[in-house]
């Protein structure tokens, strides 16, 4: 147990934006900070940070608190290690009070084996930089690697003898038991023998995040790579590892990471190293297995830019272009960089030294797609069959991307890099979408689907384009209410609803921001209450110049249009008092679907100048309408709008 004194030292120290800022990236906003959630893969920041309360709130997995229920839930810790966490990060010295309760060390497995793998990362350690054969053997076979004493430390990188239980014999004196050794993924127990997991190897620790080694990767020395064992052995799947949701070298470069805004992704450990050592320290590898969903959200805590580091024959890259797939999914930009035929980072890092090596990433690297586009149409030559297989495959690629602007982009550049029209590629492209979306839909129905054809995604916009927005969905709403506004839209015999009635059953609580707009809307309402007629006459007779300057203007039909194709070419095309009552059932929505979006950015705005008392209050406003915007947003997406 940890002492109660002892935790409040740690809340005293704590400050919530140092603490999440080690895992996303705050971005200020007046008095608060704002993020892209780490808890979800949102596009749009909705992850607050509220310093003077000390707490923070995402509205999009609606989790919430202070500092230490947000190292809980980031990192999937318990209340004890997430204390611990913290204790360390604010160099606070934990004062446990003696455990006897076998509960509580029940509790503490987890804890136990975080000890363990402490104990085997510090053994390893010391025996390559103390023992005579880690010097001698593992040391040594670094240094021959370029590794510097400093990078070998940063890494805590160890070695393992070559004896057969030496690191368990090691283990059991110091006190752990041979079932905590065995789930720590150390020993190896086989028919009542019991050896070392990693023998005669230099080790590569694992670390978490929170730079905890959880794992090791063991490779065999270069004297002994004749002997038929694997070149790397690394630890089993445990309680606290698994390979699919660690980056190896995370732990080390997050903060570079943060700081430049780009990761590098590379193929293994020694790659990590060695970019670490010509000073490129923003990089993390996947551990030679294809890359998850979990990875890539991991990366995502800390920057939206990743950079693809590509060794290897054309062959070998074109098999790993599927895997890029989910960090496109998941929202990141992808660059990438190929390196000359036999180099891989590590090799040509080395060779190139730091300063031509850094020259060399920021002038080769290209985009993603265009990379990919250029590498496969290389293969085609002339050959028709292939190629309609490559165009799928890049737009497929570039259907990932949830950004409808970039991928309207993206279509257009390839279409020069492929020689195939910019109509084609879209055509294919909406195929995928359709199917995709049919699928995500049969899948979970109850999610929220996300528009295709209409992006929604107005993140660009300022606060003045919302005004104009704004003022066109009410010009456009009284321009069909003055010309349909007595238009019987439903009959039922019982019942006859005019598009006026409809208008002010969907959208009595609505407010027009113009001025002169509202005037007329208050002024139709009013009449429509008198089952008064409401038409131009009436208008043109109001004594208000200003509303009769935007009546004449507002007052023709939009789709005067048809008349003329019916007569001269026998074509029929609907008009708009055909579909006045969708037309007004999407202009309503619309309009409070900016409306709300408008009052956000206005919430938002407050939040910037709240006190502390204000602060909660507007941060539950601004989750209330987050929701009426999902919904609208949901509803708009189904609705097909001209
Ligand atoms: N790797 C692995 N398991 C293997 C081979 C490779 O996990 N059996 C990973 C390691 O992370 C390694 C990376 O892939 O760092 C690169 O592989 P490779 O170049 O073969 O390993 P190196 O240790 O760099 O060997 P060499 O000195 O021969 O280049
Ligand atoms: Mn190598």
């Amino acid at each position: 147990m940890i002492k109660p004194s002892t935790i409040d030292d740690i809340k005293n120290a704590m400050d919530i934006v140092e603490v999440v800022g080690d895992f996303v990236t705050l971005k200020k906003s007046g008095s608060s900070y704002k993020a892209l959630s780490p808890f979800t893969a949102e596009k749009t920041a909705s992850f607050y940070v509220v310093p003077s309360k000390g707490i923070f709130k995402c509205f999009s997995s609606g989790k919430g608190g202070d500092a230490i229920t947000f190292v809980m839930e980031v990192d999937g810790l318990s209340y004890v290690e997430a204390l611990k966490y913290l204790a360390n990060k604010y160099h606070i010295e934990i004062e446990e009070e003696i455990q006897t309760d076998e509960i509580q060390q029940a509790q503490n497995h987890r804890e136990s084996l975080y000890i363990v793998l402490k104990f085997a990362t510090e053994y390893f350690q010391d025996l390559l930089n103390s023992h005579e054969e880690g010097k001698s053997i593992g040391l040594s076979y670094f240094k021959e690697r370029g590794f510097s004493e400093e990078t070998i430390a940063t890494f805590s990188l160890g070695y393992s003898l070559n004896i057969w239980d030496h690191f368990y014999q090691a283990a059991i004196k110091k006190g752990f038991s041979k079932e905590q050794l065995e789930e720590a993924g150390l020993i190896v127990s086989k028919e009542e023998k019991i050896y070392d997991r990693f023998r005669g190897r230099v080790i590569f620790p694992i670390h978490n995040v929170t730079g905890k080694a959880i794992a090791y990767g063991a490779r065999i020395l270069a004297s002994d790579a004749a002997k038929n064992q694997p070149k790397y052995l690394n630890s089993p799947e445990t309680e606290l590892y698994s390979k699919g949701q660690v980056l190896y070298g995370l732990f080390q470069s997050k903060q570079h990471i943060r700081q430049k805004d780009n990761c590098y992704l590379v193929e293994g450990y020694t790659d990590v190293i060695s970019l670490h050592q010509v000073g490129v320290n923003n990089v993390v590898s996947s551990s030679g297995t294809a890359l998850t969903e979990d990875q890539v959200k991991l990366m995502r805590r800390y920057t939206q830019n990743v950079t693809v580091l590509y060794d290897g024959d054309a062959a070998g890259i074109r098999a790993s272009f599927r895997g890029i797939d989910i960090l496109l999914e998941g929202g990141l930009n992808v660059r990438a960089v190929s390196f000359p035929d036999g180099e891989d980072p590590d090799s040509y890092s080395r060779k190139l030294g730091a300063t031509a090596f850094t020259h060399f990433l920021n002038e080769k690297v290209v985009d993603f797609i265009k990379f990919k586009t250029s590498l496969l149409i290389d293969n085609v030559k002339n050959d028709p069959i292939k190629k309609a297989g490559v165009v799928r495959e890049i737009v497929e690629s570039i259907s990932k991307i949830n950004d409808a602007i970039k991928r309207s982009v993206y279509l257009k550049e390839c279409s020069d890099l492929l020689k195939i029209s910019e109509g084609v590629l879209i055509a294919e492209q909406n195929k995928i979408l359709i199917a995709n979306n049919k699928n995500k839909q049969n899948q979970r129905s109850q999610d929220v689907q996300e528009p295709i054809f209409v992006p929604l995604e107005e993140e660009v916009l300022t606060v003045t384009d919302f005004v104009k927005i704004i003022s066109y969905q009410e010009e456009e709403s009284i321009r069909v209410l003055l010309n349909y506004a007595d238009e019987i839209i439903h009959d039922t015999g019982d019942e006859r609803l005019s598009l006026m009635n409809y208008f002010i059953s969907e959208s009595e609580e609505i407010v027009f921001s113009h001025p002169v707009y509202d005037r007329i809307l208050r002024a139709m309402i009013e009449r429509s209450k008198q089952s008064l007629p409401i038409n131009l006459e009436y208008f043109l007779g109001v004594e208000d110049p200003e509303i009769q300057k935007t009546i004449i203007a507002l007052s023709a039909p939009k789709y005067e249009i048809s008349e003329f194709w019916k007569s001269k070419y026998h074509i029929e095309v609907p008009k708009e008092v055909d579909f006045i009552k969708d037309l007004t059932y999407s202009n309503i929505l619309r309009l409070k679907f900016r409306v709300i979006q408008h009052l956000i950015d206005l919430e938002n705005e407050k939040l910037k100048l709240a006190n502390e008392e204000e602060v909660d209050q507007i941060l539950d406003e601004i989750s209330e309408m987050k929701q009426t915007e999902m919904q609208i947003a949901k509803i708009l997406g189904n609705v097909t709008v001209k």
